[in-house]
């Protein structure tokens, strides 16, 4: 957990960038069913950057004119004492938390106003709808999470967007603590691998040792021998001989922040020839990827230098013809890549991308219109300090693959009838996806692989599978 001093030092660092006061909510437990049984409490990312461990339902009110903070408690009453247990009153967490007032949540309405004295309040909605309809009646805006363009006034955004996006060392120190927690999970899924285990059984492996170490799957775990399904939360196969297992999995821990780590292993425990060449190929392309990382570097150029290795491999294997660059410049690549490189992640495993692409996408620079790259989420230029993820893959996707659109748009760039053998390989099952995701931090002169602890090496991959 960031200690108090660090969590001070962001609070007062956000003091200074914004000019007006900003009442940020934590968010409170969201039912899963009734009311009282309770989905496992998670804080809004923009309060967990400023607070350690936040109580449901608190809020707080950083007013810039005196530079002082106003913490929102719920009070404190002897019946959750009894079903909850007791918690410290207010003057004790005032201390602890180092904030100038602490007050009851259950007056947040009346005291914003009155701390506010007619000065115009900001806020930042949260996925708690409860919440933000709360704030909203606080401050008189009008945010809404679900839509990027209206989740908090850009000055705002820009304020936190622009501390939250250069990790300082002790942020950096949780992620490196959720990557060995990440690695151990990799490592166990990959030992517990044979054919005739299931997804499920694996998957469970991986969400056992996150729990172990207090953690939680940062995002739901993908775990499947359908890799080419990109987002795919199904468990439902066994392991068959010839399989590609793909796990993209990650830790977070009590802070928030995370990981988010794709590595991609033969069931049987040795790649055949084929799946070994497109390993290999995703593999150079994600170090060649990292290599090009210093500050200043544009991150679409990773993705592009990604992407031309991709290519370049590709064409080698006869599933792209022609020269890489232009593959890349009509966008064929996409269609064994089709989507970004990565993105940045920190306390969000896409990290804040609540706001939309007004942090990812700096003025001046939109979204590509061109299939495959319009899903790059980042195109910043590096920062010391910032922290992303390289996660290149080829997937054979039958709806891309079948899409006559594609077909007629890239014609005898694609062998076509080459990557057919891939979709009726392994006994029909299709060969599925092969992706390598690592987490990395932009250092002064280079990068900092958050992730590296994590097998990746071919050789390494094999000698772990199945030696549980
Ligand atoms: N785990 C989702 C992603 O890699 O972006
Ligand atoms: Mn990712
Ligand atoms: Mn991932």
């Amino acid at each position: 957990m960031p200690t108090t001093a660090h969590l001070r030092q962001r609070r007062s660092q956000f003091l200074e960038r914004i000019t007006e006061p900003v009442l940020l909510m934590a968010g409170g437990e969201v039912p899963r069913n009734y009311p009282a049984n309770v989905s496992p409490y998670r804080a809004d990312s923009n309060f967990l950057f400023f607070f350690a461990d936040p109580e449901p339902g608190s809020a707080a009110l950083f007013d810039p004119r005196d530079r002082s903070v106003t913490l929102f408690l719920r009070e404190r009453t002897a019946e959750d004492a009894l079903w909850h247990g007791a918690v410290p009153d207010f003057a004790t967490m005032q201390h602890q938390h180092g904030v100038e007032h602490v007050e009851p949540v259950e007056q947040l309405v009346a005291s914003v106003q009155r701390r506010a004295g007619g000065a115009a309040v900001r806020t930042i909605a949260v996925a708690d709808p409860q919440a933000t309809a709360l704030a909203n009646q606080a401050t008189g805006a009008q945010v809404a999470f679900l839509d990027s363009g209206k989740v908090a006034d850009p000055a705002v955004i820009q304020a936190i967007g622009g501390l939250r996006v250069v990790k300082h060392s002790e942020e950096l120190e949780e992620m490196r603590r959720t990557a060995v927690v990440t690695a151990e999970a990799h490592h166990a899924a990959m030992a517990h691998t044979r054919v005739g285990v299931t997804e499920q059984e694996l998957c469970g492996i991986v969400t056992g040792v996150f729990a172990r170490h207090g953690c939680v799957p940062a995002y739901n775990n993908i775990l499947s021998v359908r890799g080419e399904v990109l987002h795919n939360h199904h468990y439902t196969n066994t392991l068959r001989d010839g399989d590609i297992v793909l796990l993209d999995a990650g830790a977070e821990n009590g802070s928030g922040f995370c990981s988010d780590v794709t590595r991609s292993w033969p069931a049987s425990g040795a790649f055949t020839a084929e799946a070994g060449a497109i390993y290999d190929v995703v593999l150079a392309a994600e170090k060649g990827a990292i290599a090009a990382v210093r500050p200043g570097v544009r991150y679409r150029d990773l993705h592009l230098r990604a992407a031309r290795i991709l290519a370049e491999g590709l064409v080698d294997l006869g599933l792209l013809h022609g020269d890489p660059d232009g593959l890349i410049e009509s966008g064929a690549h996409a269609v064994f890549f089709p989507h970004g490189v990565g993105h940045l992640i920190g306390i969000d495993v896409h990290d804040m991308e609540t706001f939309g692409d007004a942090i990812a996408y700096p003025a001046g620079r939109t979204r590509s219109t061109q299939f495959g790259t319009a899903y790059l989420r980042l195109d910043m230029d590096l920062l010391p300090g910032m922290t992303f993820t390289i996660e290149p893959g080829i997937y054979f996707v039958p709806a891309i693959l079948g899409n006559s659109a594609f077909r007629e748009q890239f014609g005898d760039q694609v062998g076509w009838g080459r990557a057919e053998q891939f979709l009726a390989a392994n006994g029909g099952r299709g060969f599925g996806g092969i992706r390598i995701e690592d987490d990395v931090a932009c250092t002064a002169d280079g990068a900092e692989v958050l992730t590296a602890s994590i097998a990746k090496e071919r050789a390494e991959v094999e000698a772990l599978v199945g030696s549980a």
